[in-house]
């Protein structure tokens, strides 16, 4: 398990399309673990593989106890709305306002390239819309309305998280 760098704006790889993971190897599961490091010890609730420099589709997501990997994910129902601060570890200290679905059910395959479902509501929606669009080479900021705002400047830091 080790900590990657983590790439941030400006550099290509966010911006491409990942490709599907065919199976497992003994490296996809060594970066999925590296994954998590790298998320946990950035303080993110999210992190996909483009942000660590590989264009597979994997995220990782964990908004509280409850961490979860999906390979492949493709988000196959959504409704309702939510807006809210949204933050990248790829753009770090920056946050912007970004609409979401507030509910979304997410098929994908596990780890062990089984297949799941999962249902994501509020910043677990968010999340996943999030780490998703990174696999497409897409970042919230295409989404921002008004300002992208620097975290310094605002009142309750405490709240905002990054993916
Ligand atoms: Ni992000």
């Amino acid at each position: 398990m080790a900590i990657r760098t983590v790439r941030t704006v400006g550099d290509r790889v966010l911006e491409k399309k990942c490709r599907d993971v065919k199976e497992m190897t003994p490296k996809i599961a060594e970066l999925i673990d590296d994954m998590f490091d790298t998320m946990y010890e950035n303080n993110g609730v999210g992190l996909a593989a483009p942000q660590v420099g590989v264009l597979k589709r994997i995220i990782v997501v964990d908004t509280g106890d409850d961490p979860r990997v999906l390979i492949n994910p493709v988000i196959v129902e959504s409704d309702g709305t939510q807006t809210g601060d949204e933050g990248c570890l790829s753009n770090p200290g920056k946050f912007g306002k970004v609409t979401r679905p507030n509910h979304v059910i997410v098929e994908g395959l596990d780890r062990d390239m089984q297949p799941v479902r999962m249902e994501g509501e509020g910043l677990l929606a968010r999340d996943f819309c999030h780490e998703i669009d990174h696999l497409d080479g897409h970042m919230y900021m295409e989404l921002v309305e008004g300002e992208i705002y620097d975290v310094n400047d605002m009142e309750d830091e405490e709240e905002e998280s990054e993916s």
